[in-house]
């Protein structure tokens, strides 16, 4: 077998994906219609070619439009169950998913709606393939500390669905340390943490989510390159990035994949995982961001096994779960 299908065809772990991102514009237009939503598009075609952006903010603005389709629990369902059934064809086994709650609540859809809709998903999707999924509720980095606040209220009845939480959307201007409070209270909920940094903000941006939020991963990180003292500290301390290769390109923080710092970050001996972020819109799902790594940098097999290694390493799933997929 040739060594890009022995890579496709690896059990794997997703460990960074937003669930609104696997929004695909043929659901998105279904979903508008099922729910009477007065949708900005008036095709899937005229959806598809908004799809060029410049920077995170360009695609954060479509993301947001594009999620008001998510109105019930049934939306929620067959959004989870379309992600997983394409994660399950690439491999993925088991899979960490981020969600906005705060995108659906701030529009009156309520918590409750949200996480019931995407459990039911995951059980449709565990039956038919077996699929492990453990969810992470990501708090919106634009908006209040007092907002994320009262999104953690909101999630007290459902906490035991909510395996971690994250902090996503725009990053400039908007550091790790405006959410050391609430991270501080997810924590002593006795929940591991994780946090976006270094997409396109700063290293120091990294070196707060580590010191301040006291994240278990960073998402993404791809900027702490920039750093020499915190490329030798996160490589003695392993810290897992989750780091997103077509995404990073579609998002223009790199011009091409052969610009990506990919294979510097794994010769400074780090802790790398690959995954599509969101996949809906960066140019496809978990496979493609490996295929397209592979065409730019042409791994060889033991650095595709430590990739793999690191993506159940670094997961939340417990030390007799990682020794039987390792
Ligand atoms: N929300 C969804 N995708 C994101 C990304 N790549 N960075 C920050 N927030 C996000
Ligand atoms: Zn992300």
């Amino acid at each position: 077998m040739k060594l890009l299908d022995r890579v496709l065809s690896c059990p794997k772990a997703e460990l960074h994906l937003h669930i609104e991102g696997s929004l695909e514009p043929e659901l998105a237009f279904a979903l508008a219609q099922r729910n009477h939503v007065d949708f900005p598009f008036n095709s899937v075609e005229s959806l598809r070619a908004a799809y060029n952006f410049s920077n995170l903010q360009s695609f954060l603005d479509l993301y947001y439009a594009c999620a008001d389709v998510l109105r019930t629990e049934e939306d929620f369902h067959d959004l989870m169950l379309a992600y997983l059934r394409r994660a399950a064809a690439d491999g993925v086994v088991h899979a960490e998913i981020m969600f906005d709650p705060q995108t659906h609540t701030a529009r009156g859809i309520s918590m409750a709606t949200v996480i019931n809709g995407l459990r039911a998903g995951i059980a449709t999707a565990r039956d038919e393939s077996g699929i492990s999924v453990q969810l992470i509720l990501s708090f919106l980095r634009h908006l209040s500390e007092e907002d994320a606040f009262a999104t953690l209220k909101l999630a007290e009845p459902h906490l035991a669905h909510v395996a971690a939480f994250g902090l996503d959307s725009s990053e400039m201007g908007h550091p790790p340390s405006k959410f050391e409070r609430v991270f501080k209270a997810c924590r002593d909920l006795g929940k591991p943490v994780v946090a976006h940094a270094g997409e396109e903000g700063p290293p120091a941006y990294i070196i707060e989510a580590l010191d301040l939020l006291q994240v278990s991963r960073i998402d993404h990180g791809v900027r702490c390159v920039e750093d020499k003292a915190l490329v030798q500290r996160l490589a003695a301390t392993q810290r897992p990035l989750t780091v997103c290769p077509l995404s990073n390109v579609r998002l223009c923080v790199f011009k091409e994949m052969a610009r990506h710092t990919l294979p510097a970050m794994l010769d400074a001996g780090l802790c790398v995982t690959l995954n599509s972020d969101d996949p809906a819109y960066f140019g496809g799902y978990l496979g493609n961001n490996l295929r397209a790594v592979q065409a730019a940098f042409n791994f060889d097999a033991p650095t595709w096994a430590r990739i793999f290694r690191n993506s159940f390493n670094a997961s939340f799933i417990s030390a007799e779960q990682k020794a039987e997929w390792c």
